[in-house]
C-alpha cells in the first residue's frame, strides 16, 4: 500500500478546528487515503510552518484565522477566485514546486445557499454587513451569481468602498453605513467579526421581512446573536455558517484529491437534529 497523503488545518488556535473530522469523513467516504491534522502555527511562524509541512512531504493545508492573508503572500501563484480575494484558505504544492492558493470560501457559501437550501440568488438584493477579510472572500462568488444588487454595510465606511472599488467591475455593488441601510433584502449576510463577542452591528428597522433569508458566517451549537435578531426581526430562514465550513471543505477536498464527496452525511454529523 502506498504511504498516505498528509493534509492539515493550520491557524491559531487550531484545538476547535472541525476540519480534521470533515475531511476524515469525506475520505472516508470517498475511499481516498489520506490523513489530516490540525497544525498549531505560532503567530510570527505561518511562512515556516508552511515551509516545513510541504518540504516533509504534506500534500495540502488548509488556513484558518489569522493567516488567510498571509497565507495568499505566501502562494506562488493563486486561482483566478482566490487573486482578487488577497485571502487563501487553500494551499497545495505542483509538481514543479510552486505552491497554489485557493479560496474556497465563497464558493461554499454560494452552494450551502443555493443547493442546499433552495435560496435563489440570481436578481436578488443582497445586503453584506462587514467589509474584512471574510467579506473580500465571498464577494466575488456572489457576485458571479447576478443578484440585482449587493450592498456592503460597515462600521467603517471607507472598508466598504474600498470593497465597493475593487469588485465593482463584477457586478452592481455599493457601500454603505448601517444606519443610512434601506430595506427590505432578500439575503442578508452578516461577515462581521462581532458575533465572535455575541454582539451585533447596529442595524435600523425594516430590513427583514418574512421572505429575508439571514446567514451568519459564524456558526455556534446555540443561535448566534445575529441570528437571534434576525428572528426578532421577523426572517422567515435563519442559517449559521455550519454549511459553508462544510462546503468550502468539500471544495478544497475536489482540488486537492479530483472528487466531490457528498456533504449531506458530514452536515448530519456534525448537527444531528
Ligand atoms: P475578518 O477576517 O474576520 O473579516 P477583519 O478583517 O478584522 O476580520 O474584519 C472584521 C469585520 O467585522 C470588519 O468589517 C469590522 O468592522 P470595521 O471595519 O469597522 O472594523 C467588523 N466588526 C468587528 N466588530 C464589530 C462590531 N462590534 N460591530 C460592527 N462591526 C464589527
Amino acid at each position: 500500500m502506498s504511504e498516505q497523503a498528509r493534509y492539515a488545518v493550520v491557524g491559531n488556535p487550531i484545538e476547535h478546528s472541525l476540519s480534521p473530522r470533515i475531511h476524515t469523513a469525506f475520505a472516508e467516504q470517498t475511499g481516498e487515503s489520506l490523513v489530516y491534522e490540525r497544525l498549531l502555527a505560532p503567530l510570527e511562524g505561518f511562512r515556516d510552518s508552511v515551509e516545513r509541512f510541504f518540504a516533509e512531504g504534506g500534500a495540502g493545508l488548509n488556513v484558518t484565522v489569522p493567516f488567510k492573508q498571509q497565507a495568499w503572500e505566501t502562494a506562488g501563484r493563486h486561482e483566478p477566485r482566490a487573486a482578487r480575494a488577497g485571502a487563501v484558505n487553500t494551499l497545495w504544492r505542483e509538481t514543479d514546486g510552486t505552491l497554489v492558493g485557493d479560496n474556497t470560501d465563497g464558493a461554499g457559501l454560494v452552494r450551502d445557499l443555493r443547493v442546499n437550501n433552495g435560496v435563489t440568488l440570481a436578481g436578488a438584493r443582497i445586503l453584506v454587513l462587514g467589509a474584512g477579510g471574510a467579506v473580500r472572500g465571498i464577494l466575488e462568488p456572489l457576485l458571479k451569481e447576478a443578484p440585482a444588487e449587493v450592498v456592503i454595510a460597515n462600521r467603517t465606511l471607507a472598508r466598504a468602498e474600498g470593497l465597493r472599488d475593487l469588485f465593482g467591475d463584477t457586478g452592481a455593488v455599493a457601500a454603505s453605513t448601517f444606519e443610512a441601510l434601506l430595506g427590505p433584502f432578500d439575503v442578508i449576510i452578516n461577515g462581521t467579526s462581532a458575533s465572535l463577542q455575541g454582539e451585533l452591528p447596529p442595524l435600523p428597522g425594516g430590513l427583514v421581512n418574512p421572505a429575508t433569508v439571514c446567514y451568519d458566517m459564524m456558526y455556534s451549537q446555540a443561535e448566534t446573536a445575529f441570528n437571534a435578531w434576525a428572528r426578532q426581526q421577523g426572517s422567515g430562514l435563519r442559517l449559521d455558517g455550519l454549511g459553508m465550513l462544510v462546503e468550502q471543505a468539500a471544495e478544497s477536498f475536489l482540488k486537492w484529491r479530483q472528487v466531490r464527496p457528498d456533504t449531506g452525511p458530514v452536515m448530519a454529523m456534525l448537527r444531528p437534529d
